[in-house]
């Protein structure tokens, strides 16, 4: 059976696995990531989890790597250092891995 996308059949997306790495859900980051606004269903904490698939291209496809809804972290590493609130536990995870460590789990994110 071919599925519709947007009311277009597009046989070659069906039963296509995708990884987007994201929940794409509302997460509270706490309040250094805070604008204090809320827009639609999210309050002034709170942040759609962005897919991290194709982030390793940003360079090429924007020319910068600024990440974060308003791309104040230079880098993945950054981005991950400003994580707070719900995700405080991930990044104090990161920040005690080892330097080799963390340096594997970049590449792994701008593998992606
Ligand atoms: C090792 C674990 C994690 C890594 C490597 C990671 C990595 C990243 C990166 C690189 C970004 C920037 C993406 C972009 O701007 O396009 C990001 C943003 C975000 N992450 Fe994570 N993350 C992790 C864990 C978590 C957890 C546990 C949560 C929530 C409970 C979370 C929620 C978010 C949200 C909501 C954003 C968007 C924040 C904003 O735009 O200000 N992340 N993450």
């Amino acid at each position: 059976m071919v599925k519709t996308i947007g009311g277009t059949e597009v046989p070659e997306v069906v039963n296509q696995l995708i990884n987007p790495y994201s929940d794409f859900l509302l997460h509270d980051m706490g309040e250094d990531l805070a604008d204090h606004r809320s827009d639609f269903l999210a309050n002034g904490f709170e942040w759609r989890t962005p897919p991290l698939w194709g982030i390793g291209l940003l360079n090429i496809v924007n020319g910068h790597t600024f990440l974060l809804h308003d791309g104040r972290a230079r880098d993945v590493e950054e981005a991950i250092l400003w994580h707070g609130g719900e995700a405080e536990f991930a990044k104090g995870r990161f920040k005690n891995l080892t330097k080799e460590e963390r340096k594997k789990l970049i590449k792994f994110v701008e593998s992606l």
